[in-house]
């Protein structure tokens, strides 16, 4: 077992996590101020979203620099202390990179339309004819039409999967291959415990295909490995690749490509089992992911800084996805829902410790987006996917203690803090704090099989995992099971 297979994760954004001082945005001292916090929660390991050089056109995942720190968040000696700080409390910190793209502002797309002749000239997918290419998917079907944007310049389009101000690599040119060792060297020399690798599926593109998962993109993800098994073999790679089971699985292989991978193909399915108030996709969904390969784990999720994503589930689910968790068309974005956890359980408590209860225990290690463990509410007036990204709440003093100043960037949406629920004994908080705890107290949890359990009742979801029997009931009703009753919405670990 391996120090991941145990871990509890939580992701963070540096602007929206904790200000020092007067700042407007969150900033890495912020994190560092806050790290008490973190270690007191049980986290394990804490999650950065990038914190690059970027004009934050989407949200800092348009990179303009890869060697240096938007800033706006602190700087390079800031965060070799956060580095630091979490090491002597005994906790990791992965970060995430964003290779497929870079920001049209980074200096080698601006050399690539201007040069074309020159050393970056062929940094990127450039192209004369706009439908090459047409069974790739567009992404961001909210602001985009097309994977190709012309460029006067260049005179020529370039290829982009997600926003057209983020120009798509082109992972065909050894030197773009070149530069991501000299990027992973740069930042895993800080000592880093692991990396998300961000929209991983996509690297490359070839005519006639889908341009996903494709053999060429598993082939580098394999020397991107065996590149961190030489260099920093107890490192983490998890990878964002959001794609149907089987595809999914590529991500792992024989367990020579990525340690970890977010179970996209169970997320949507707890959602879809509580509408249904139906165990029923659970199963069928953990039925059709296999055994993982040994030093493999998966990356276990409810949300995250994205929408709550649908474009995996059939059209059905999808529409019923939709009836029961979108009230308002406001609240969708690309497709999927821009909702955080505890609206999307319409407020019900009793729903929100159901889904952290599967967190703890379904297969994989949990990650916890911050402020779902307060049950933080959104704000579905702001575009994109800035509604689940407020700041976070920290008290109830003015701007919930995220700065002394207001936020500049996004509104603090108020209504709870850590502060308010940190000595109640029976707040969310405090709950999810002692979920932790059992589940570090059952290290099985990290690595035995998920037996499924026949439970007799359609609204319950049964399963073993080594010394535990869990059960979860996804209905409004009280249900007596002989041994043990659960009441609506309830859940419970038992010595099997
Ligand atoms: C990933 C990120 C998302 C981002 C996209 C494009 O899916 O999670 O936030 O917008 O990549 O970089």
């Amino acid at each position: 077992m391996s120090w991941y297979h145990n871990a509890v994760f939580y992701q963070a954004l540096v602007g929206s996590f904790k200000a020092d001082g007067d700042k407007e945005v969150g900033t890495l001292r912020g994190v560092i101020d806050k790290l008490d916090y973190l270690q007191w929660l049980g986290v394990d390991c804490l999650w950065l979203s990038p914190f690059y050089a970027s004009p934050l056109r989407d949200d800092g995942y348009d990179i303009a620099d890869y060697y240096s720190i938007h800033p706006d968040y602190g700087t390079m000696e800031d965060f070799e202390e956060l580095i630091a700080q979490l090491h002597r409390r005994g906790m990791r910190i992965m970060t995430d990179l964003a290779l497929n793209h870079t920001s049209s502002d980074h200096p080698w797309f601006q050399a690539s339309r201007t040069d074309p002749t020159g050393p970056y000239g062929d940094f990127y997918v450039w192209g004369d004819d706009p439908e090459r290419y047409p069974e790739i998917r567009v992404i961001f079907t909210d602001v985009e039409t097309s994977n190709w944007t012309w460029d006067d310049q260049r005179g020529q389009y370039y290829f982009h999967r997600f926003y057209s101000h983020q120009p798509d690599l082109n992972y065909d040119n050894p030197a773009v291959q070149e530069e991501v060792f000299k990027i992973l060297s740069f930042w895993m020399d800080k000592g880093l415990d692991g990396l998300r690798l961000d929209a991983i599926a996509y690297l490359f593109e070839r005519d006639g295909l889908g341009g996903e998962s494709l053999p060429e993109t598993i082939e580098f993800v394999e020397k991107i490995r065996s590149f961190m098994d030489t260099h920093y073999p107890d490192a983490v790679l998890i990878a964002e690749a959001n794609q149907p089971p089987a595809e999914t699985m590529q991500f792992y292989g024989k367990g020579e490509r990525f340690h970890m991978v977010f179970n996209f193909p169970v997320m949507p399915r707890l959602y879809q089992a509580l509408a249904l108030a139906d165990a029923t996709p659970v199963y069928s969904i953990l039925d059709e992911l296999p055994a993982l390969p040994d030093g493999c784990q998966w990356g276990t999720f409810l949300r995250n800084h994205d929408e709550l994503t649908l474009e995996m589930v059939d059209d059905d689910v999808r529409e019923l996805m939709y009836e029961a968790f979108l009230p308002d068309d406001e609240m969708r974005a690309h497709v999927g829902i821009a909702r955080r956890l505890m609206p999307l359980m319409n407020g019900d408590r009793r729903k929100v410790e159901l889904m952290f209860s599967l967190l703890m225990t379904l297969p994989g290690a949990p990650f916890i987006y911050y402020g779902d463990e307060i049950g933080m509410l959104d704000d579905t007036t702001l575009p994109d996917r800035y509604a689940v990204r407020t700041p976070m709440q920290w008290d109830d003093s003015e701007h919930s203690g995220f700065s002394t100043k207001a936020p500049s960037r996004l509104p603090v949406v108020g209504g709870t803090s850590v502060a308010a629920q940190l000595d109640d004994a029976t707040s969310l908080l405090n709950t999810v704090r002692s979920m932790i705890a059992e589940r570090h107290a059952h290290p099985d949890l990290g690595t035995a099989p998920c037996e499924p359990v026949e439970t007799g009742e359609e609204a319950v979801l049964g399963y073993q995992r080594g010394d535990l029997l869990c059960l979860h009931n996804f209905s409004d009703r009280s249900i007596d099971l002989g041994p043990v009753e659960l009441g609506p919405y309830g859940y419970a670990w038992l010595p099997a």
